[in-house]
């Protein structure tokens, strides 16, 4: 089993920004704990970084070429306005799982809005770090069965 793990515009500087919403760990960090995860769950994670929209686009159309057994992603901002990557998402057929560190719920209006809702699983949002790794477990239970 191989997961995606996709992360967006910004987040590659997360231990930096804004630690009330997203604590001091870095994505690199946040990448070696989701690596053990799946070494435990007896799955292989990929994970993917950019700041370009052209380049998320282009990655999610490998993961479909590549064949993955699910795809993970915080996309940060992008997250609420990219219909390029939403139809990107949506030639997926494995399950997608959109991912935030924050609870976008409780935050500005503008965050309310994903719109990845239609061609996700589902969300996970508002567990910091554990968001990842909550998405790790979602990912493996949608693909093997609970
Ligand atoms: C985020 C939430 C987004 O609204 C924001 O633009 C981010 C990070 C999160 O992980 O909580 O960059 O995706």
């Amino acid at each position: 089993m191989k997961i995606l793990i996709l992360n967006g515009i910004n987040l590659n500087m997360f231990g930096k920004r804004d630690p009330k919403h997203y604590g001091t760990i870095t994505l690199d960090q946040i990448n070696a704990r989701v690596t053990a995860l799946g070494q435990e769950l007896g799955t292989a994670v990929e994970c993917f970084q950019t700041n370009h929209e052209g380049e998320m686009v282009e990655r999610i159309h490998r993961a479909h070429q590549e064949g993955m057994d699910a795809v993970l992603i915080n996309a940060g901002a992008w997250t609420h306005y990219s219909y390029g990557i939403r139809d990107a998402l949506a030639i997926l057929q494995c399950p997608v799982i959109e991912l935030h560190m924050s609870n976008v719920h409780a935050r500005e209006a503008f965050r309310h809005v994903s719109v990845f809702s239609e061609v996700v699983r589902g969300q996970i949002c508002g567990f910091g770090a554990d968001s990842y790794e909550l998405a790790v477990r979602a990912a493996v239970l949608a693909v093997k069965g609970s």
